[in-house]
């Protein structure tokens, strides 16, 4: 992972935010190239799910044809949206204190192992995962109990890593970064949601929040799509934007920021056939990460079980992604795809909702007042066909284009050995991206700075260039600019040489294999958009 990041900064993939002035923990700046590979991303989210849709025919898997439809709403909406959908409420972490460290954790986050020694019994808690929390939590108990390391057969651990959340008397837990016992607070909530205030006057009456998700804004726009295309159900609504959460532990990267972007769809459907529908996105989107490039051994398909459903659900699977950086065996969410039933619409119609029993009712205050108003609208939907009216069912595929830029850098960072310009095999990193997803698609080279190579290479790139992103490089040893453009990802080098001078043929050479093939300096375009496809 230290690799990784490390390129991810040398090459511009990704930087710190605001670096010069420290970083700001959370937030992320994506550079040149990083960029090019989250727009590539989305792009193709974009136009896998929206723009190449065939509303005419089922697609492999659906249950029935379905159209796609595309939003942009704005990041501050409306607060009492954040009241009916139930992030005001429950959108929180719980979160512990060292008071001795002054550091706060995600309660849920901290792990540890219960230890013995020197008649003494305590818990040693970590922030780490896998391999590394065992020996963090070693580390700490033999600082501890004043041990040598050659002295490590006097602790009796009890037991495997276990949750903090397992522990009932935190006045016998080692904090992660405590020196004694008992520091930690009781958990405590925190709301993740950014507060800001609308217009100059401030105060409570115009307390705003920046959106924790894009999906509100779709719900809140069902009927004017109703009203405003001929859509009809089946059909879902895309929509892909930032996302903001004061995450109280960012870390992994980019895995968990504060500023995020998502890539949400909520799909409505007739109520009788939203089990059908829900099974055909689980499948949909996982397929579409594997098409791109995630290895099936790394990415995973898991269905939670049922105390892990949100409070709406009646099924959600996610997609994860064994990144580096977790412990082994351990995975990471990549995407959630959740059945909300008709939580969503039902809410902004009437207000908050809250369960009961096996029913969602509205929540009410102590004078029998709903507790949040909904909007009053009508969001049913009339189905001409059958005269029915209904309130939709949702199946909502949400993914997040950072974890899935993360995904892919992860998956595509490789080290092996490659000639060097006298054949010599060399130690090289390439990122072997998907092309559809490598930020230039190819990079042209004249072997030399002269015989008129330069000119023929320039040409080539300028009728390229209008086609798909194109790189340019005449300066250094050719088999450095093709290290360069490996760690950048590039999956083809069109190089101009001396038998181009000759028969006006170039050499194209693939990123992964280092083949090298020869064609007329005239077709490398149309030999590059057959490999890309
Ligand atoms: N509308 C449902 C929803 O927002 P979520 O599981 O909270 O569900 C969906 O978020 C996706 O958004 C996640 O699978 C993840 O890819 C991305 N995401 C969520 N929190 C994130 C964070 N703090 N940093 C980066 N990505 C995040």
């Amino acid at each position: 992972m230290d690799d990784l990041v490390a390129l991810c900064k040398r090459r511009g993939f990704l930087f710190p935010s605001s670096e010069i002035y420290g970083g700001l923990n959370g937030f992320w700046d994506y550079g040149p190239l990083g960029v090019e590979l989250k727009r590539n991303i989305r792009e193709a989210w974009w136009h896998d799910m929206v723009t190449s849709h065939n509303e005419l025919v089922a697609p492999p898997g659906a249950p029935a044809p379905y159209e796609m439809v595309g939003l942009d709403s704005t990041i501050i909406m409306h607060p009492q949206v954040w009241k009916c959908s139930g992030h005001y409420d429950l959108f929180h972490d719980y979160m512990v204190d060292c008071r001795e460290s002054k550091k706060r954790y995600r309660y849920d986050q901290l792990q540890g192992r219960w230890v013995e020694a020197k008649g003494q019994r305590i818990f040693v808690a970590t922030e780490a995962q896998g391999e590394e929390a065992l020996q963090e939590t070693e580390h700490k108990a033999l600082r501890y109990f004043n041990l040598r390391s050659k002295q490590a057969d006097q602790l009796h651990w009890d037991g495997p890593l276990v949750p903090l959340t397992t522990v009932a008397d935190f006045s016998q837990v080692l904090g992660p970064d405590a020196k004694t016992l008992g520091t930690l607070t009781e958990p405590r909530e925190f709301n993740l949601m950014f507060k800001t205030y609308i217009g100059a006057l401030g105060g409570e009456e115009s307390v705003a929040f920046l959106r924790p998700e894009t999906a509100q804004g779709i719900f809140v726009n069902f009927k004017n799509v109703l009203d405003s295309t001929r859509v009809r159900v089946p059909f879902g609504i895309a929509q892909m934007g930032k996302s903001f959460r004061n995450e109280i532990t960012p870390r992994n990267f980019t895995f968990r920021s504060r500023e995020f972007e998502q890539m949400e769809i909520e799909f409505f459907c007739h109520p009788s056939t939203s089990r059908a529908w829900y099974e055909y996105w689980r499948q949909r989107r996982y397929q579409w990460y594997l098409d791109l490039g995630l290895a099936g051994e790394r990415l995973r398909l898991r269905d939670h079980s049922p105390e892990e459903l949100s409070h709406y659900s009646c099924g959600t699977a996610d997609i994860e992604y064994a990144f580096p950086f977790l412990g082994p065996g351990e995975f990471g969410e990549l995407e959630g795809i959740a059945h909300r039933g008709d939580f969503d619409l039902r809410s902004h119609m009437e207000g908050k909702l809250v369960r009961q029993g096996n029913e969602f009712v509205v929540q009410r205050d102590g004078d029998g007042k709903p507790r949040y108003r909904g909007s009053g609208k009508d969001l049913t939907y009339f189905d001409e066909v059958t005269r029915e009216r209904y309130i939709p069912h949702v199946i909502e595929p949400s993914a997040g284009a950072d974890r899935a830029a993360l995904a892919f850098l992860c998956e595509a960072y490789c080290e092996d050995l490659a000639p060097d310009e006298h054949g010599v095999p060399t130690p090289r990193v390439v990122l072997k991206l998907h092309p559809r997803l490598a930020p230039f698609k190819a990079a042209v080279f004249p072997l030399v700075r002269k015989d008129g190579m330069p000119e023929i290479a320039r040409e080539i790139y300028a009728a390229l260039k209008p086609c798909f992103p194109v790189f340019y490089d005449e300066k250094g040893a050719v088999g450095r600019r093709y290290r360069r453009q490996d760690e950048a990802g590039t999956p083809f080098c069109i190089t101009v040489d001396g038998q181009t001078l000759v028969d006006g043929t170039v050499t194209i050479r693939d990123r992964d294999t280092l083949r090298q093939w020869r064609v007329k300096k005239e077709d490398c375009g149309q030999e590059i958009a057959r490999h890309l496809k």
